[in-house]
C-alpha cells in the first residue's frame, strides 16, 4: 500500500491471506521510492497521486496481478501499459457518488452566494454592516445548470440541482433521445452554471479553455469537482479577472497541489483542496472496496469493480 488506509480496509487485508506492507511515509512517494517499494508485489493499492505507468509495472515485476486505485478516476494509470503488462486495474466507483455530488452543490452555493468572500471579510476584521445591497449573490431557482459528463456523479448532481429548482441540461458520450442532452457549445451558451463531471482523458484535457469560457454567459459560474486539467487554469484566471464569467469554484487543480497564482487573489474564485470524496464514510468505503478487490483477485476471484 503506497499510503495508509482507514482501519477497516487495513484490517480486512491483514485478516486475509496476504502479507501487507504499508508505506510509513504519510505523503505521496517520489517515483524512485514508489518503484523500490512495489518491487516483487502481487498487488499494489495506489492513490490518485501515484503515477502508474510502464516504469511502475516494470519496477513491480512480472508477478504483479492487480493495481487497486483508491479513486473512481484512473487518469493516474496508463491503462494501455497495464494491459501490455497483463495487470488488472480496479477503481472505486459508486461509493463516492453522493459525497462528490454534495460537494459540487456546496461549491455552487458557495460561489453564487459569495461564502468564501464573506468568510474572508469577517476574518480580516474589516468593518461590515447589513444593508439592502450588501454582498448580493445569485439565486439558483429557475436557472439552468449544465452538466458536462452525465455518469453517476453528474446524475446525482442533477438530482440535487433540480431540488433547488434548477433546470438541467447535460452532455454525455453517445446520443440519447432526452431533450436535456445537448451539445457542449449549446450547454456553455445556455447555462447559468456549468458543473464538470467528465473523466480526464486526452479528449477532455483543457476542454474548458479560453474559447469555451468565452462561449459561457458573463453571469455564469463554473464548478469543477472532476479533474483539474479539464480546465485551462491560466485561461480561467484571466477570464475571471476580466469578467468573462461571473465566478468559479474549484475542488481540483491542473498541477495539484499547486494552484495557479492568478486564481488565489480573486474574490470570485472559491478554492478547496480536492475534498470531493472527503467524508469519513466515503473514504472508509473507498478503502474497503479497494481492499476487497485486492483480496478477491489474489484469491483468484473477480474483483467488484474492474477497469481493465
Ligand atoms: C476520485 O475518486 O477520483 C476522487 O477524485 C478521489 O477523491
Amino acid at each position: 500500500m503506497t499510503r495508509g488506509l482507514p482501519g477497516p480496509a487495513l484490517e480486512a487485508l491483514r485478516g486475509s491471506d496476504v502479507d501487507v506492507w504499508v508505506s510509513p511515509a504519510d505523503r505521496a512517494l517520489a517515483a524512485e521510492e514508489l518503484h523500490a517499494a512495489i518491487r516483487g508485489a502481487d498487488a499494489v493499492v495506489t492513490m490518485l497521486h501515484d503515477r502508474v505507468d510502464d516504469a511502475f509495472f516494470t519496477a513491480a515485476g512480472g508477478q504483479l496481478r492487480v493495481v487497486a486505485n483508491v479513486a473512481v478516476g484512473v487518469d493516474n494509470v496508463d491503462l494501455a501499459a497495464a494491459r501490455r503488462h497483463g495487470v488488472m486495474v480496479t477503481n472505486t466507483p459508486g461509493v463516492l457518488t453522493d459525497a462528490t455530488a454534495d460537494l459540487a452543490i456546496a461549491l455552487l452555493l458557495a460561489v453564487t452566494r459569495r461564502l468564501g468572500e464573506g468568510e474572508r471579510r469577517i476574518r480580516s476584521g474589516e468593518p461590515w454592516a447589513w444593508s439592502i445591497d450588501f454582498m448580493l449573490g445569485r439565486g439558483l431557482r429557475g436557472k439552468t445548470l449544465g452538466i458536462v459528463g452525465y455518469g453517476a456523479i453528474g446524475q446525482a448532481t442533477a438530482a440535487r440541482a433540480r431540488a433547488f429548482g434548477m433546470e438541467v441540461v447535460y452532455t454525455r458520450r453517445g446520443q440519447g433521445d432526452d431533450r436535456a442532452q445537448v451539445g457542449l457549445d449549446e450547454l456553455l451558451e445556455r447555462s447559468h452554471a456549468v458543473s464538470l463531471h467528465c473523466p480526464l482523458t486526452p479528449e477532455t484535457r483543457h476542454l474548458i479553455g479560453a474559447d469555451a469560457l468565452r462561449r459561457m454567459r458573463d453571469d455564469a459560474f463554473l464548478v469543477n469537482t472532476a479533474r483539474g486539467p479539464v480546465v485551462d487554469e491560466a485561461a480561467l484566471a484571466e477570464a475571471l479577472g476580466d469578467g468573462v464569467i461571473a465566478g468559479a469554484a474549484l475542488d481540483v487543480f491542473e498541477h495539484e497541489p499547486e494552484v495557479h497564482p492568478g486564481l488565489v487573489g480573486l474574490d470570485n474564485a472559491v478554492l478547496v483542496p480536492h475534498l470531493g470524496s472527503a467524508t469519513v464514510e466515503t473514504r472508509t468505503a473507498m478503502a474497503e472496496l479497494a481492499a476487497a478487490n485486492v483480496i478477491a483477485v489474489l484469491a483468484g476471484s473477480a474483483p467488484l469493480t474492474r477497469v481493465t
